[in-house]
């Protein structure tokens, strides 16, 4: 039998359908360039695959140190950001420990958090404003001495954002901040960590740990690879509980080269935002629905209608996320009018 608060768990899930479109995870609609997928590869042949990789991830941190103007010493990588995620929670969140998160947000926060046998207290809140809800979540937090909160901006499903001066409030609440950047650069462009007081810059913060990932903007979704920044004392305790050698050399040589070229992440990033404004105002058209501020790499509404299935039985795979809201996740142009069409349709 396992642990009463994982028997009354649900398992993270997501609808398996079989789509000619799919918008459904939040994914680049662009791949990673041939030239250097088969670059990369040729490497990792002539290098001896019977040894594990590099114990420190020396070379990814380095690389990512230098192109975000941090240090080695301040960075983890991991498999994914949801591995950081999970031993990040796994050293800041014990039993009983309040954690403060916005709700609808990333549902693995929730999981990780009552596995931990933390208190997970959600803020409940409306889309509308494109804004979290900040002053509810100071209000919880401070209720409690030792509170974690965790925050995704842009959020995850909603697409809304950390107002602004938000993380220097949450950071001057003194509460462990986790801040989840993974949608970051379709919001600011690639800047490493969202503003803070100059003061934070100098010196960063104690209380804070963010994560980033190459899923997203970067379009290395299926390679698995992020990567958090905190102090050194943070990241010393969170390798503590990460698994060691969690990132393969392949993983880890790819994500090292896409740092290398920015102007593909760039050129990325570019496209979609285009891609999503045009998109959003076309939406906001249909009168049946209504669609939420976003500054993701996706569109959340909300709709009178189911239409998920409606959808899918015209070859379009999106997300149902909280109640009665949806997610697109932005493709190619060719993809955002099939969908747009489709919805015209049905909605
Ligand atoms: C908010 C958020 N954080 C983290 C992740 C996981 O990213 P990774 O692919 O790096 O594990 C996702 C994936 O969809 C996400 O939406």
């Amino acid at each position: 039998m396992s642990r009463s608060v994982v028997a009354a768990m649900t398992a993270y899930t997501l609808e398996l359908r079989e789509a000619e479109i799919k918008l459904n995870q939040n994914e680049s609609p662009f791949d990673f360039p041939r030239e250097l997928k088969e670059q990369v590869l040729a490497a990792m042949a002539a290098r001896p695959w019977n040894r594990y990789p590099d114990f420190e991830s020396m070379a990814l941190r380095t690389a990512i140190a230098n192109a975000y103007g941090l240090t080695p010493e301040n960075i983890l990588v991991g498999n994914g950001s949801n591995e950081l995620l999970a031993a990040a929670i796994g050293a800041f969140v014990g039993p009983g420990t309040p954690v403060v998160f916005p709700r609808p947000t990333f549902a693995l926060y929730e999981k990780l958090v009552t596995i931990a046998g933390g208190l997970p207290i959600a803020i409940e809140f409306e889309p509308d404003s494109g804004l979290l809800p900040l002053e509810k979540m100071l209000a919880a937090i401070r209720k409690y001495e030792n509170a974690v909160a965790i925050a995704c901006s842009p959020n995850n499903p909603t697409g809304g954002v950390l107002p602004d001066g938000g993380l220097d409030a949450l950071l001057d609440s003194g509460a462990m901040v986790l801040l989840d950047q993974a949608y970051a650069d379709f919001a600011s462009g690639g800047q490493a960590i969202l503003p803070v007081r100059t003061d934070r810059i100098v010196c960063p913060p104690q209380n804070l740990v963010t994560f980033r990932t190459f899923s997203k903007a970067w379009g290395l979704a299926a390679l698995r690879v992020g990567w958090l920044s905190s102090t050194v004392e943070n990241c010393r305790e969170i390798r503590k509980v990460k698994l060691p050698y969690s990132l393969n050399v392949i993983s880890e040589a790819i994500a090292a080269i896409a740092l290398e070229h920015p102007e593909i992440r760039d050129r990325n990033v570019k496209r979609i935002i285009a891609e999503r404004e045009r998109l959003f105002a076309a939406m906001q058209q249909i009168s049946r629905i209504r669609v939420f501020p976003t500054r993701a790499n996706f569109i959340t509404f909300r709709s009178q209608k189911p239409l998920f299935d409606a959808l899918c039985s015209r070859g379009i795979l999106i997300r149902e996320v909280a109640g009665d809201c949806l997610r697109v996740s932005i493709g190619t142009r060719e993809q955002n009018d099939a969908f747009l069409t489709a919805l015209k349709e049905v909605a």
